[in-house]
């Protein structure tokens, strides 16, 4: 395993986007290409398929990948400085996202267009799960929206790095707390408690709460104060 050292002053190497290189790691903002887009949906849809297939349908994952990779596409510059690509030996790793007060007012999380491909019935599940899990970000406040690592590169301190990068990102932009919410029933959690993060609140909601929305009974909320 990589050994990783916490809380590092991350160097900004702005030229290229590159905001951290530790080993073989390297984590960047996400560039406006068919490549960077095509791995970020295809983490994303990866990474979180449980629950893509609860509010779709198994069936439906290709459209799904299809629509997450157009949602990255064609955004103001201040939309890839919140999404981030980790690489591992040159490699694209893991993807991370975060979100800062007044972010739905500079660009909306998707798009009508990027929904295309997705058929009426699935855009319908999205959509339901968008509203159970929308965030009102709070001033001077981090959210990570999500976080993921392809499996074949987990366990090597990926994620740990990522949740640097991000505590870094936040303070740099004037914020005290970061936050998070994850299933309960998530082995992510331990990493989280890990680096610094504390339950907040657990919420509970069965059918037609987050239950039928999102295929999960509860989550945690977790955060961390950065100051
Ligand atoms: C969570 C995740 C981003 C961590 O990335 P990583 O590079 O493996 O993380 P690190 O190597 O820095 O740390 C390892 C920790 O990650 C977590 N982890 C590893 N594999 C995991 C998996 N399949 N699912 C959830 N968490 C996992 C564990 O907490 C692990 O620590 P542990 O071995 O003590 O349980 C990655 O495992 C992942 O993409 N999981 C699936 C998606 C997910 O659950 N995302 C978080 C939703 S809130």
């Amino acid at each position: 395993m990589t050994s990783v050292t916490t809380e590092q002053p991350l160097p900004l190497a702005e030229a290229n986007s590159v905001l951290l290189e530790n080993g073989p790691i390297r984590i960047r903002t996400l560039r406006d290409t068919d490549q960077d887009s095509e791995f970020a949906a295809n983490i994303m849809v990866d990474a979180f398929e449980r629950k893509f297939i609860h509010v779709t349908s198994r069936r439906s994952l290709p459209s799904m990948r299809d629509f997450y990779g157009r949602s990255l596409r064609g955004r103001p510059p201040v939309f890839y400085e919140r999404n981030f690509i980790a690489e591992y030996n040159g490699e694209m790793a893991g993807s991370c996202v975060l979100r800062y007060h007044g972010d739905n007012a500079l660009f909306p999380d998707v798009r009508d267009e990027d929904f295309a491909p997705v058929k009426c019935t699935d855009k319908c599940g999205l959509l339901c799960f968008a509203l159970a899990t929308a965030e009102d970000i709070p001033p001077e406040t981090c959210f990570l929206d999500h976080i993921g690592v392809d499996s074949k590169f987990r366990g090597k301190g990926i994620g740990k790095l990522l949740l640097d990068m991000a505590d870094t990102d936040a303070r740099r932009k004037g914020c005290r707390m970061i936050y998070l919410s994850v299933a309960t029933s998530n082995r992510s959690q331990r990493l989280y408690e890990r680096q610094g993060y504390v339950v907040k609140e657990k919420k509970t909601l069965c059918c037609c709460g987050y239950w039928c929305t999102t295929g999960e009974r509860e989550f945690a909320f977790m955060e961390k104060n950065l100051k």
